[in-house]
C-alpha cells in the first residue's frame, strides 16, 4: 500500500480507451510501459513497470513488474482482442483492467473510468534482453514438507525496524543511536528487543558469492556485539529474490551462503521480502522458496526468527508456520495513515485460528509516533495490534521520541494484552456500521474488550455479556487510563471519541 505501488496501479488504473483491434493476437510475451526504455531497464531495474503474460496449464498467466521489483500476479483473461485482467495485488486489494489488443499494443483501462487508458507496448529486442537478466532462471526449491517449531517467539516478537521512518537512509551510526534511546526510553525494558535493519544495508557480493554490507555498514559483527551488549537483538533483512524491494542485492542462488553470514554476523531475526521473487517463482512456489531459507538458517544452528513477508499472498497463514516462520505479514505495506492503518487492522479477524504461539500473524510494523496520526487514532493502532497479537515492531525515530509516543508503546497493560501467554488473537463480536467491538480471551479467565468507534463522531458504543461471551459480573480496568472502573454487570457502554478506542480488562468478579 506504500504509493510507489499504488503508484502504478493508479498508473495502470488510470488506464483506458480501447484500441481499435485488427485481428485477434497474441497476449502472451512481454509488455512494458511506455515509460520504460533500456537506460531504465540497464541502470534502475526497480522502478520499471512490465507486464508479462505466459500460457500455463492451458490458460494464460500474468505478472505485472510494479516499481520495488515486486510481482504481482494478474488473472488473464483473451477474448479475441478484448482483454480482461485481475491485479491481484494482495489480500482485498484486487485491481481489475479491461482492455483491447492491437499487433504491438495493449490499451487497459479500469471498467467504468473515464481517463485516458494505459498503453502498454512490445519491448525492443534490447529490452528483452534486460529483462531477461532481471529474472534469471528458475533454480529448484525443495518438496514442501512442515518444519518443526523452532521455539522462538513464543509471544509476538518486540522491537523497532528502520523501515516506516528512515526507509533506505540508513547506517551504523543511526542503528547505535537508536539502540541507546531503547535503552534511555524504557522500550527495551518494556519488551522491545529487536533491532531490525530493514532494506538498505546490502552492499556487493565478493569474489567468492559473500554477500557483504554497504559501506554504510562498515562492521556488522561490532553492531551485533554493541547491541548485543545493551541486552538488544540483531535483526536482518533479504530477499529470495535477486534484488530487494529497495532495488539492493538479494539472496537468489546464495540462501546457504547468506545464512551462513547472518550467522556469523551474530543475527537473531530475519525478515525475508519477496520482491523480485515475483518476477521468477509463482505464488503457488513461495511455501517452498520461504522453506529453503528456513532450512538454511536452521542448517547454521544460530537461532534465528524467521519473519515471512509476502504481503499476504497465498493464504500464508495457511503454510507460514509449516514453511518455519514465526510471523508472516498479511497485508500490504502498512503507511502512517489512519485510513491504511484501520483499513489493515479491521481486516485481521477471520485470521485469528492461524496464530498460535510460535507462529503470528504480522498486519506490519508500528506506525506510532510518525506523526500523521492524531493520539486517539495511535491509540486505535496499538489497542487493535495488541488485541490480534501482532508482532510489535515499532517504526518511529526513536531517538527523537516524543513523551507521548513513549508512553503509548511502553503501557504495561496493553503491552500484557499483546504478550498474553494463551497467544489467542482477538475477534470481532459486535459490528454496527463504524462502530465495532473485540474481544481477546487472556490468561486468568480475563478478557481484554476494546469498543472502536471508526467514525468520524463521537459515539456510544455498548455491548451486551452475551455478546462479549461473558458471566455474571466483571470489575473492569480502563487501560489507557490506568484506573480501576466500577463493576460492570450485563453490558458495557461508553462514549468513544472519534477514531478512538475504550480498552478494558474485564475481571468476573
Ligand atoms: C516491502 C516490505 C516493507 C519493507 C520494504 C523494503 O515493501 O513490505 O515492509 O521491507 O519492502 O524495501
Amino acid at each position: 500500500m506504500r504509493c510507489n505501488r499504488c503508484g502504478t496501479l493508479v498508473a495502470l488504473a488510470a488506464v483506458v480507451a480501447l484500441v481499435e483491434v485488427a485481428a485477434a493476437q497474441e497476449i502472451a510475451g512481454m509488455w512494458v510501459l511506455q515509460d520504460v526504455n533500456a537506460e531504465i531497464l540497464a541502470r534502475q531495474p526497480q522502478n520499471v513497470r512490465v507486464l508479462a503474460i505466459r500460457e500455463a496449464r492451458g490458460g494464460l498467466i500474468g505478472k505485472l513488474i510494479v516499481p520495488r521489483l515486486a510481482g504481482v500476479p494478474v488473472a488473464v483473461e483473451q477474448h479475441g482482442d478484448r482483454v480482461r485482467l485481475v491485479i491481484q495485488m494482495a489480500r482485498g486489494m484486487e485491481t481489475p483492467l479491461e482492455g483491447t489488443l492491437t499487433a504491438d499494443h495493449l490499451s487497459l483501462t479500469l471498467p467504468g473510468s473515464t481517463n485516458p487508458p494505459t498503453m502498454l507496448r512490445r519491448p525492443s529486442a534490447e529490452e528483452l534482453q534486460l529483462l531477461e537478466r532481471l529474472a534469471p532462471e528458475k533454480l529448484p526449491v525443495p518438496s514442501m514438507k512442515a518444519l518443526p517449531a523452532n521455539g522462538l517467539a513464543r509471544t509476538p516478537p518486540m522491537g523497532f525496524s528502520t523501515w516506516n521512518h528512515f526507509q533506505t537512509e540508513i547506517d551504523d551510526r543511526t542503528i547505535r543511536d537508536i539502540a541507546d534511546a531503547l535503552v534511555a526510553t524504557g522500550m527495551r525494558d518494556a519488551g522491545y528487543v529487536y533491532v531490525n535493519i530493514d532494506d538498505g544495508w546490502q552492499g556487493e557480493r565478493d569474489e567468492h558469492g559473500n554477500l557483504r554490507s554497504n559501506r554504510k555498514f562498515p562492521d556488522m559483527n561490532g553492531l551485533a556485539d554493541y547491541l548485543h551488549g545493551h541486552g538488544l537483538k540483531l535483526g536482518m533483512y533479504t530477499s529470495p529474490g535477486p534484488r530487494s524491494c529497495a532495488g539492493f542485492e538479494g539472496s537468489y542462488g546464495h540462501e546457504e551462503q547468506d545464512a551462513r553470514t547472518f550467522a556469523a554476523w551474530g543475527v537473531d531475526y530475519l525478515k525475508y521480502d519477496w520482491c523480485s521473487a515475483g518476477l521468477i517463482y509463482d505464488d503457488a512456489e513461495m511455501p517452498a522458496v520461504y522453506l529453503k531459507m528456513a532450512e538454511a538458517i536452521r542448517a547454521t544452528d544460530r537461532p534465528m526468527v524467521f519473519s515471512i513477508c509476502q504481503y499476504g499472498r497465498a493464504d500464508v497463514w495457511k503454510w507460514g508456520a509449516d514453511a518455519g516462520g514465526n510471523l508472516w505479514r498479511t497485508t500490504g505495506d502498512i503507511a502512517d495513515q489512519w485510513q491504511v492503518m484501520s483499513t489493515i487492522g479491521f481486516a485481521q479477524d477471520e485470521l485469528a485460528p492461524f496464530a498460535k504461539p510460535g507462529h503470528w500473524n504480522d498486519p506490519d510494523m508500528l506506525e506510532v509516533g510518525n506523526r500523521h496520526m492524531t493520539a486517539a487514532e495511535y491509540r486505535t493502532h496499538m489497542s487493535l495490534w495488541a488485541l490480534l497479537a501482532a508482532p510489535l515492531i515499532a517504526g518511529h525515530d526513536v531517538k527523537s521520541s516524543a513523551p507521548e509516543t513513549v508512553a503509548l508503546l511502553t503501557n504495561r497493560e496493553v503491552i500484557a494484552i499483546d504478550q498474553d501467554p494463551l497467544g489467542r488473537p482477538g475477534r470481532r463480536v459486535v459490528q454496527r456500521g463504524p462502530l465495532e467491538v473485540w474481544t481477546r480471551p487472556l490468561e486468568g479467565k480475563r478478557t481484554a474488550v476494546a469498543l472502536f468507534n471508526r467514525g468520524a463522531v463521537p459515539a456510544t458504543i455498548e455491548a451486551s455479556f452475551a455478546e462479549l461471551g461473558i458471566d455474571g459480573r466483571a470489575g473492569a480496568i480502563d487501560v489507557w487510563a490506568q484506573r480501576s472502573l466500577d463493576v460492570f454487570e450485563g453490558s458495557v457502554s461508553a462514549d468513544v471519541e472519534p477514531h478512538g478506542v475504550l480498552l478494558l480488562v474485564l475481571e468476573p468478579s
